[in-house]
């Protein structure tokens, strides 16, 4: 399948219940070709929903003045969630709803072949690196699984909830960026 092919079929697709109430299925953002970072949210708010793209609501403002901050170039990242459809009052997506959406990620992995990839928040990292993960707990440390460098750090909306956590945040993006340069002689054969 290629690319057109995957977002035809994401767009159509009924596979859980969230499929209901969603106005778009949010595919992603970013340019759809082999690029170093995946960065994963947790899945649409209520203006990904409306205008159809990842992450371009307040918690998406703020990931974005961070990695502009940070000199991320946008052809080494894309953006996506564990669930392409908005849960009903932003509420946490089931485990029915994640591993009925989990394939779509899956192919969005293959398809960019990411080096790292970010988990942001709780749900991300439960969802792709360990299922009991407290995020307080491992937040800003590396972990290496299924050939990847996966990163777990806070959900940008989380920081615009507490501000305490707003250097850590800070912190973790920077550490993307340096391990992001560190390996970028792989990543100029990736791209
Ligand atoms: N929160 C997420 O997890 N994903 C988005 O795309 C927007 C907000
Ligand atoms: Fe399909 Fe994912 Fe939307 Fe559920 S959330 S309907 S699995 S695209």
């Amino acid at each position: 399948m290629d690319w057109e092919g995957f977002v035809k079929e994401c767009k159509n697709c009924t596979r859980c219940g969230l499929s209901n109430n969603r106005q778009n299925v949010v595919i992603g953002r970013g340019v759809p070709k082999p690029c170093p970072v995946l960065f994963v949210g947790e899945g649409p708010g209520e203006q990904e929903d409306i205008q159809g793209e990842a992450f371009v609501g307040r918690a998406g403002k703020l990931l974005d003045i961070l990695l502009t901050a940070l000199d991320f170039n946008p052809e080494h990242y894309y953006i996506a969630n564990v669930v392409k459809c908005r849960p009903p009052d932003n509420r946490i997506p089931t485990w029915e709803e994640m591993e009925a959406c989990l394939p779509w990620l899956r192919y969005q992995v293959k398809f960019i072949k990411p080096f790292i990839i970010v988990c942001l928040g709780a749900t991300a990292a439960k969802a792709i690196i360990d299922r009991d993960a407290k995020i307080t707990q491992i937040r800003g440390q590396w972990v290496e699984k299924g050939g990847f460098l996966m990163f777990p750090t806070y959900h940008p909306a989380a920081v615009l909830r507490d501000i305490r956590k707003r250097e850590d945040f800070y912190l973790d993006m920077k550490n993307v960026k340096e391990k992001l340069e560190s390996i970028s002689g792989q990543v100029h054969k990736n791209t």
